[in-house]
């Protein structure tokens, strides 16, 4: 069973040009120290290199969380129950939910994403292998409260968000959206609960191989980001004079990663002119990793109590059950 519901998100101007695309380059590049958002990385290209990274051996999260869901499925089963409205953010491909959806009898399954094809692809797999859920996917930005559409009314809430999207974002930001979370998906009268995908802190040998592949994946992936902006933005960044850098900034506790020019370099992006100078870089991704008390502390920063932790034995990567918190006087 699926409906497909379409709203119109991109902002298109009279070349057809995304108009937000547009500005956060252009404000990125106006900066000193030159930046733009990891949202943009994702164009059809780019999805499909993404999924080409979670191939790579280097790139240990996608198999050690599909694991984790494999093998505590029944363990989160017995702790949130059947009849649950599942809601996924940032939904994607959505190779990891059947795993999911199989493990917990659920009453309904809501991906939340702002890419309609991907959407629509993915809804139609998994609405044929689970012939009897209700799939009704939502185009919106997730970053903000999304309506749930009345179909899923009475039905307990489990937020999704696997993958440790929220490393990409700084702690205000990751807080931000846990919040908003908690307006999407009720709050603890409505029994509502959060599964979330977290990557841990751990040797930096193998967290920066993990964003630096032998075979160049993610590499292209970086290097892509230039591309769209060139196709969509008549940009004339010289590709070629840019490698891509990935490094751990502990610091922050996270990996970044950057595009460095080789070269002086001097381009137009949408009609605007910028320069950089040889050893110069834009800062293209963040992705942030948490310890097992920065996690919690996440968590309940953004409203959210941890019930339950899942690790595997390395303690390479964490799924964590967490509650609405609920607002009461404490000292
Ligand atoms: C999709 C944000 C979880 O940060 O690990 C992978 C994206 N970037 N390799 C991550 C990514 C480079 C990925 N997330």
């Amino acid at each position: 069973m699926s409906i497909v519901r379409t709203l119109q998100h991109v902002d298109a101007d009279r070349d057809g040009i995304d108009t937000a695309f547009r500005d956060d380059v252009l404000a990125g590049l106006a900066q000193r120290h030159k930046a733009i958002p990891a949202r943009w990385f994702y164009d059809t290209r780019g999805s499909g290199l993404f999924e080409d990274i979670t191939r790579q051996p280097e790139y240990y999260p996608t198999r050690v969380e599909t694991g984790l869901l494999e093998q505590v499925g029944k363990d989160i089963a017995a702790l949130v129950g059947p009849g649950r409205c599942v809601v996924e953010f940032g939904s994607g491909s959505s190779v990891k939910t059947p795993h999911l959806l199989a493990a917990i009898d659920p009453g309904s399954y809501v991906p939340i994403d702002i890419s309609g094809d991907f959407l629509r692809d993915s809804s139609r797999s998994l609405a044929e292998r689970f012939p009897d859920l209700p799939v009704i996917p939502v185009e919106a930005n997730f970053m903000n409260p999304v309506a749930l559409p009345h179909e899923v009314d009475g039905q307990a809430r489990l937020g999704f968000f696997p993958g440790s999207t929220i490393g990409n974002m700084v702690a205000r930001t990751a807080v931000d959206l846990l919040r908003s979370m908690r307006d999407t998906l009720g709050g603890p009268d409505s029994g509502a609960m959060l599964l979330i995908g977290i990557d841990r802190i751990k040797d930096v040998a193998v967290l920066e191989a993990a964003y630096d592949d032998a075979a160049g994946v993610t590499a292209a992936f970086n290097r892509n980001l230039l591309t769209r902006i060139n196709r969509e933005l008549a940009g004339t960044v010289p590709e070629d004079a840019f490698v891509h850098l990935a490094r751990w900034n502990d610091r922050f506790a996270r990996i970044e990663m950057h595009l460095e020019a080789q070269r002086d370099v001097a381009f137009q992006v949408a009609g605007q002119p910028f320069a950089m100078a040889k050893g110069e870089t834009i800062h293209t991704e963040n992705s942030h990793k948490y310890g097992p008390r920065d996690a919690n502390l996440l968590l309940r920063t953004g409203e959210w109590t941890p019930v339950e932790t899942w690790t595997d034995a390395d303690d390479r990567f964490a799924l964590i059950l967490a509650k609405a918190t609920e607002y009461r006087t404490a000292p």
